[in-house]
């Protein structure tokens, strides 16, 4: 049977632990120059309605190292951009593919492509979750903090797609997730219900330092995502106060770890000080996408 990972919540706390010693094994073979062709011969398609930096690399290297092959397909250019329906795509694709990671304007988009192929599907990012972005997170966590249980997770800004990830792992993990968003942007109740089912310690807020006080790992994300274009100026207005700057890492325990997913707007929600600071782990996490994409990939598609 082919699993698919659309949401966070699709890997056990168990396999989530999984995938992260496998990342850090795969990390280390990779530093040693080690060859590390497990999927031979296998090809991964990679369509994209959104940019990407980070993910469209990642995901394209990851297959490299693996002596496999990534295909980048842009939604503009192959044929769903003139009205081939994505059912008829993800079965056409399931014939050739190994594999389908799809970054989607809408999170029903990937979901027909799981439901019509017959091959592992993974969301590369959607509106409603970016589930690879928070596996690279939690292996830099562990990586600094060497467990989740007991810590807490400070979120500031957007309660987006990356929140909401970030949320559910956090419940699965056993880490206490508070958020601070202005009134109005925070996830969405279905989340938080998720989110309690599985067991989640969380607690919102319109205040950044209640959100931060004594926090392990504070986390923020762009003000406007894609898709949000129409209302930057609101949102701009809106986020002012929610800025990760120095005053606000004053509130967390010192050896708080500071991550971005990216990319940042340097000047808005994070300081360039904080953003390039001591307590800055963002680079690391965003090379750690790489490592924990390819140890799911190697279990998906293996
Ligand atoms: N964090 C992330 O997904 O980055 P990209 O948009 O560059 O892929
Ligand atoms: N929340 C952001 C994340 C980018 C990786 C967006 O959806 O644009």
């Amino acid at each position: 049977m082919k699993k698919d990972v659309l949401s966070i919540t699709d890997l056990s706390r168990e396999e989530i632990y999984e995938l992260l010693e496998s990342a850090m094994d795969l990390k280390e073979k990779r530093k040693a120059g080690e060859t590390t062709e497990y999927l031979k011969n296998k090809s991964l398609g990679m369509i994209f309605e959104k940019s990407s930096t980070r993910t469209r690399v990642s995901f394209e290297v990851a297959m490299t190292d693996f002596g496999g092959h990534a295909l980048y397909l842009n939604s503009r250019d192959i044929q769903v951009g003139r009205g081939e329906t994505i059912e008829d795509t993800a079965r056409t694709l399931s014939g050739y593919l190994h594999g389908i990671m799809a970054r989607v304007m809408s999170h029903e988009t990937v979901k027909k492509l799981a439901e019509y192929s017959t091959i592992p599907v993974i969301n590369a990012l959607s509106d409603r979750e970016h589930p690879c972005q928070i596996l690279g997170d939690f292996m830099t966590i562990l990586e600094y903090k060497d467990k989740f249980e007991g810590l807490k997770f400070a979120w500031v800004g957007d309660g987006n797609n990356v929140c909401n990830s970030a949320l559910l792992g956090s419940a699965i993990m056993g880490m206490e997730f508070a958020v601070a968003c202005p009134k109005g942007y925070e996830p969405k109740a279905e989340f938080l219900e998720k989110a309690k089912a599985l067991g989640g310690k969380f607690t919102i807020t319109d205040d950044p330092k209640a959100a931060t006080k004594d926090a392990d790992i504070i986390y923020t994300d762009v003000w406007v995502s894609m898709g949000d274009e129409a209302e930057q100026e609101k949102r701009l207005k809106d986020f002012s106060a929610f800025q990760v700057n120095t005053e606000l890492l004053g509130v967390a325990k010192p050896d708080v770890i500071v991550m971005h997913c990216l990319p940042a707007r340097r000047g808005l929600e994070i300081t360039d000080e904080v953003m390039d600071g001591p307590n800055s782990v963002i680079f690391e996490e965003a090379e750690n996408r790489l490592h924990a994409q390819k140890a799911l990939i190697l279990k998906l598609m293996r």
